[in-house]
């Protein structure tokens, strides 16, 4: 319960990673959604506290099968308020996945890959999610993206597939921004970055990375909700980190 009125609101929240369960356990300390559905690959709730473990209704769905996705979108009985899609990859040994430091390194299958998780993933949750965002209030679709994602900011260059496949998240983000515009004037459509956070997809990369600067799930998710809840329609279709700063293009 918020200000002692009853919780209203739905959300919905894809992948149950390290970001993703900190981002629905910050979701429902808030008390602000009488329901969160959590799409998973492997749906289990035994990671959620028995405080609020019964406003979480687990779905179903694997980004790379978008008939899935379409499932996960037709069992929500609308409309949504917050949409968060906190799915992604940078590694995948099982796959010879890595990020790649040189151009040697470039690898057809393994760049497909990463475009089809980190871009072409969220365009669908997209396509089958936001006909369910709710049109009478403001409301919120965002993605999980990546400072490394900014042309402007890229300054050390390598990580060729994570980079251009959260660079073009962001171009996707923009473009449902200027669309979703014509029909949900309250709509927010925004990119985040949370920040270097110890999850499973940072762990083989933390290396060199500051203890200050590695943060702990539960602290980037409170971070990015506050910047959620201070967007307004004319921050739509931008990419915001954990601090609030707008990211450069
Ligand atoms: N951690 C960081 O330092 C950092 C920094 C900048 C940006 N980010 C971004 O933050 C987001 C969350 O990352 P994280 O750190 O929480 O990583 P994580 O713990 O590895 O979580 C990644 C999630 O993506 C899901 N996923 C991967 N492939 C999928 C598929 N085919 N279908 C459905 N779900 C799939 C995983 O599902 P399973 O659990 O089933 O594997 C997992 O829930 C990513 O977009 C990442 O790029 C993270």
């Amino acid at each position: 319960m918020q200000n002692g009125h009853e919780p209203v609101g739905q959300a919905v929240v894809f992948g149950a990673g390290g970001m993703g369960r900190a981002l629905v356990a910050a979701l429902a300390a808030s008390g602000a959604y009488r329901k969160i559905h959590v799409g998973m690959r492997k749906p289990s709730v035994e990671w959620a506290s028995p405080e609020w473990v019964s406003r979480i209704a687990p779905l179903p769905f694997d980004l790379l099968r978008e008939e899935t996705i379409a499932q996960a979108a037709g069992a929500i009985d609308g409309p949504v308020d917050l949409v968060l899609v906190t799915t992604g990859v940078l590694s995948d040994a099982s796959l010879a996945v890595m990020p790649e430091k040189s151009i040697r390194a470039m690898d057809a299958r393994a760049m497909a890959h990463v475009l089809a998780i980190n871009t072409i993933g969220p365009a669908l949750i997209a396509k089958h999610m936001l006909p369910l965002l709710r049109r009478d209030r403001r409301a919120v679709f965002a993605a999980l993206s990546a400072r490394v994602g900014s042309l402007g900011d890229n300054r050390l260059g390598g990580w060729h597939s994570y980079r251009a496949s959260k660079a073009a998240l962001n171009m996707v983000l923009v473009n449902l921004s200027i669309e979703m515009a014509r029909t949900h004037p309250h709509a927010i459509i925004a990119g985040l970055h949370p920040g270097t956070v110890a999850t499973d997809l940072s762990a083989p990369f933390q290396r060199g990375v500051a203890p200050d600067r590695l943060f702990l799930p539960e602290r980037a998710a409170s971070c990015l909700l506050r910047v959620l809840d201070g967007l307004t329609q004319q921050d739509s279709g931008g990419v915001f980190a954990w601090d609030g700063q707008r990211l450069p293009w």
